[in-house]
C-alpha cells in the first residue's frame, strides 16, 4: 500500500468512526427525550435490600427508609478530610431546609465496620449532627449493602501500619418511594445543593 492510499484509509475510516459516534449520540439524544430524567434516574436501579444496625444497635433495613426522602452518604470515622467535610455540609443543609429538614432522613453509612462500631459512629455522629442517622453492620452486611448502592470502596494499607478507606464521595438522594432522585457531588456549590434539596423534600 503506498502512502497516499494509507493515508486516505485513515481518512474514511475517521469519517466512518464520527459517524457512527454521530449516530450514537443522536440515539442518546432520542432515548434521552424518550424518557423524563426520573425514569432516567430510576432506570440506574441504585439502592436495593440491606440489614444494617443504627447507633443504638437497632435493625435498620431498606423498608426503614420509605415513605420519607432520603439524603444518604458512605464513609468512615476515621476519614481524614472528605466525610468530615461532608458530614459538616450535611449538617449546614439541614439547618438551611429549616423545619422541612425532619421530613428529611440523613444517613452516613460506615464503609469501615471493623473500626466503626455503632458505639464509635454514635459519639462521632453526635460530634456532628444529632439528626445524622449513622449505619454499620458486619463486613458482609456492608458489602452487600455498597453493592446494591453501587458504591466503590476499598482498603488502603498505610505505611507505617494501619489503614484508610477510598470510597465514593457522593451524597445520593433518594424519594419517599425510594426511588433514585440524584447525588450532591463532593463540593458542590452550597446553592446547587440546596435547590436539590428542597425539589427533593417538595416531592
Ligand atoms: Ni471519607
Amino acid at each position: 500500500m503506498n502512502v497516499l492510499r494509507a493515508t486516505r484509509l485513515v481518512l474514511w475510516t475517521a469519517v466512518a468512526l464520527s459517524l457512527v459516534g454521530l449516530a450514537g449520540l443522536a440515539g442518546y439524544h432520542y432515548l434521552g427525550r424518550d424518557s423524563s430524567p426520573d425514569e432516567t434516574l430510576r432506570a440506574l436501579d441504585i439502592g436495593g435490600p440491606f440489614e444494617m444496625v443504627d447507633t443504638q444497635g437497632r435493625t435498620v433495613t431498606q423498608d426503614d427508609l420509605q415513605g420519607r426522602p432520603v439524603l444518604m452518604f458512605f464513609g468512615f470515622t476515621h476519614c481524614p478530610d472528605v466525610c468530615p467535610t461532608t458530614l459538616y455540609e450535611v449538617s449546614n443543609w439541614l439547618d438551611g431546609l429549616g423545619e422541612d429538614a425532619e421530613e428529611l432522613l440523613a444517613v452516613f453509612v460506615t464503609v469501615d465496620p471493623e473500626r466503626d462500631t455503632p458505639e464509635a459512629m454514635e459519639r462521632y455522629l453526635r460530634a456532628f449532627d444529632p439528626r445524622i442517622v449513622g449505619l454499620t453492620g458486619t463486613n458482609e452486611q456492608m458489602a452487600e449493602m455498597a453493592e446494591a448502592y453501587r458504591i466503590y470502596y476499598r482498603k488502603v494499607d498505610l505505611e507505617g501500619g494501619g489503614y484508610t478507606m477510598d470510597h465514593t464521595a457522593s451524597v445520593y438522594l433518594f424519594d419517599e418511594d425510594g426511588g433514585f432522585f440524584g447525588t450532591i457531588d463532593y463540593h458542590e456549590a452550597q446553592d446547587a445543593a440546596m435547590a436539590k434539596l428542597e425539589r427533593l423534600v417538595a416531592g
